[in-house]
């Protein structure tokens, strides 16, 4: 969270760094007018749609709609946390991110931490080469030395002061890492003995945790690293650092649910699959992987629990699937995991599973319906009902009108789906000539955004706005911080919300056309339009509040006829 970094200390990173040195090593780029263009990073294409804005310090595809400054493409395209971000762009201009005390220490007794665990997976790896029993049972189970190398398997030996020998002086960050359990005062044991050792990696491929397999029948199967100060297991997926590159040239991730099914879909060429730690898929397992590629495919059992776990996966993404963005569902047949696919049958038998695949709405439908008799009036309306709240937790979108109009077709019925994922209709016609469906708050925000310049030289006066008027406080933010620094960016500007709920809002005005036919608005015009937009919310804000009729006339997305 950005809490415990100063925002002083942000902005004067912005102001600092330049978007383009950040971009251009990652992404090549060619000057084209006042911008720099690229094929997108985000999204397959063969013409370049992706801007970088210099005087903006932003950046912004307009083809599949990824914008943001320096800090959003660092946590977009290397994945990076926001923490991270702001120190690798500090240390690439070669300043110390500064902490409040607490934050500092938290910080600077983190390293050691990645460190220790980076050694005890060498100590690991290399004890796994003097482990012949180690070696025969990943031999037996299909694994080549390249692969297991390549994923750092190791393995933690039998006895009691393996760990501890090796390690003499780190007792403590070996048990706060959760490598070690504590027995009592003088005395602590090593959790992985006699286990075939797996490291889990964050995004930037530090070792933040380990899973460790039996050799043989024993229980439990699997131990996994304990909630540690580094390992949060419902928020990282098994294999994805590993992975990330093969995703985005598969422009697709594979989800699923064991640490061995994503080594052996590797060992047979399929290197784009991660796995949950042990837990169902959440929300924000979707969103990671929907930061770096917009195709999620989910692997289950084609058993009850693997229905039921696809279930909870479905829920957790429905609320993800943002225009652009996918899912579907691949079932394996009855007692099969992705391991035993490509075990039996390699390569082919597995693409063949995949590209059976069902999308998450027919999945959606088909749970739904599976024991509703669809034939019946009954029937159809009880579909309706058990469809209605799952797709209303799909962001407004073409996706969503697909689903609902999907959802029409099978029980028969128009459900109002012309409501459905389209903005709130204008509340008023504004004038032609600009962005119509913005008001004259939003217009006014999109040019400050735009334009920081331009707002410090209007004349103070008429830039006083009451701010009992609904939405000004952002505007009037943004004012004050183009006054207070009139060379301020539209990244810098943006930085400022955030933590906001406003953040994706204000993004997309940063970068939309002002004019419908997407013409060019210069600095001069700008402050023409700005100025009278100003003029119209002051206008409006000494009038009644006639606009909360407009709230209560919106109804729910959708309207279904309860009975028919
Ligand atoms: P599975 O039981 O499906 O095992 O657990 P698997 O992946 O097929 O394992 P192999 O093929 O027998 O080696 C799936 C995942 O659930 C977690 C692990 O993350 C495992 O990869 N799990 C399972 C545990 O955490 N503990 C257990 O005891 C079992
Ligand atoms: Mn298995």
């Amino acid at each position: 969270m950005a809490g415990p970094i100063p925002q002083a200390f942000i902005d004067e990173l912005l102001s600092r760094i330049d978007i383009v040195d950040v971009i251009s090593p990652r992404v090549t780029l060619k000057k084209s007018g006042a911008n720099h263009m690229a094929c997108c990073p985000f999204h397959n294409e063969k013409t370049p749609s992706f801007s970088v804005s210099q005087p903006k310090q932003f950046y912004y595809c307009f083809g599949c709609g990824e914008k943001g400054n320096a800090i959003g493409f660092l946590m977009t395209y290397e994945n990076m946390h926001f923490v991270d971000a702001i120190e690798t762009l500090a240390e690439s201009i070669g300043l110390e991110v500064p902490r409040d005390e607490q934050a500092s220490k938290m910080h600077s007794d983190n390293r050691p931490l990645y460190t220790l665990l980076e050694s005890v997976n060498d100590f690991y790896q290399s004890a796994l080469r003097d482990a012949p029993d180690a070696i025969a049972y990943l031999k037996a189970r299909g694994l080549s030395g390249e692969t297991a190398k390549k994923f750092g398997i190791g393995y933690a030996p039998d006895g009691w002061d393996g760990l501890s020998k090796a390690f003499p002086d780190n007792e403590e960050d070996l048990i706060k890492t959760g490598m070690l359990i504590r027995k009592d005062e003088k005395r602590s044991y090593p959790r992985f003995r006699h286990r075939v050792t797996f490291p889990i990696r964050d995004r930037r491929g530090r070792v933040i945790g380990f899973g460790g397999r039996v050799l043989d029948q024993q229980e439990p199967k699997y131990l996994n690293s304990p909630e540690t100060p580094l390992f949060h297991k419902g928020s990282e997926l098994y294999g994805l650092f590993e992975a990330r590159k093969a995703i985005q040239d598969a422009d697709m991730a594979i989800v699923v649910e064991g640490y061995m099914d994503v080594v052996a879909l590797a060992e047979h060429q399929i290197n784009n699959a991660v796995a949950t730690l042990g837990t169902a898929a959440n929300q924000q397992h979707s969103e990671i992987l929907f930061k770096v590629v917009p195709n999620i495919v989910f692997c289950f059992d084609g058993d009850n629990a693997g229905r039921k776990a696809a279930w909870r996966a479905l829920t957790n993404t429905l609320p993800c699937l943002q225009d652009g963005r996918d899912a579907h569902f691949l079932f394996l047949p009855d007692g099969e995991d992705p391991d035993s696919v490509v075990s039996k049958g390699g390569h082919a038998a597995f693409q063949d599973l995949l590209s059976a695949r069902q999308s998450i709405i027919d999945f959606l439908y088909e749970h739904l319906a599976s024991d509703i008799d669809m034939t019946s009036i009954g029937g159809k309306a009880t579909l309706a009902d058990k469809a209605k709240p799952l797709l209303e937790t799909i962001p407004p979108s073409i996706y969503k009108q697909l689903a609902t109009r999907k959802l029409e077709t099978m029980i028969g019925l128009p459900m109002g789906s012309e409501n459905l994922g389209a903005p709130a209709a204008p509340k008023r016609r504004a004038a032609q000539s600009h962005n119509d469906n913005l008001t004259a708050m939003s217009r006014a925000v999109l040019l400050a955004l735009q334009h920081p310049a331009m707002v410090s030289q209007q004349n103070p006066e008429q830039m006083k706005i009451d701010g009992s008027i609904r939405g000004s406080s952002v505007l009037i933010k943004i004012i004050e911080l183009c006054c207070v620094e009139p060379d301020i960016t539209t990244a810098r500007l943006l930085e400022r919300f955030r933590e906001s709920a406003n953040y994706e809002f204000l993004s997309s005005l940063a970068v939309k056309p002002y004019w419908p036919d997407n013409r060019e608005l210069d600095e001069q015009t700008a402050q023409t339009e700005f100025t009278h937009s100003l003029q119209q919310i002051q206008a409006r804000g000494k009038k009644t509040d006639a606009s909360k009729v407009d709230a209560s006339a919106r109804t729910g997305l959708l309207s279904i006829p309860k009975k028919s």
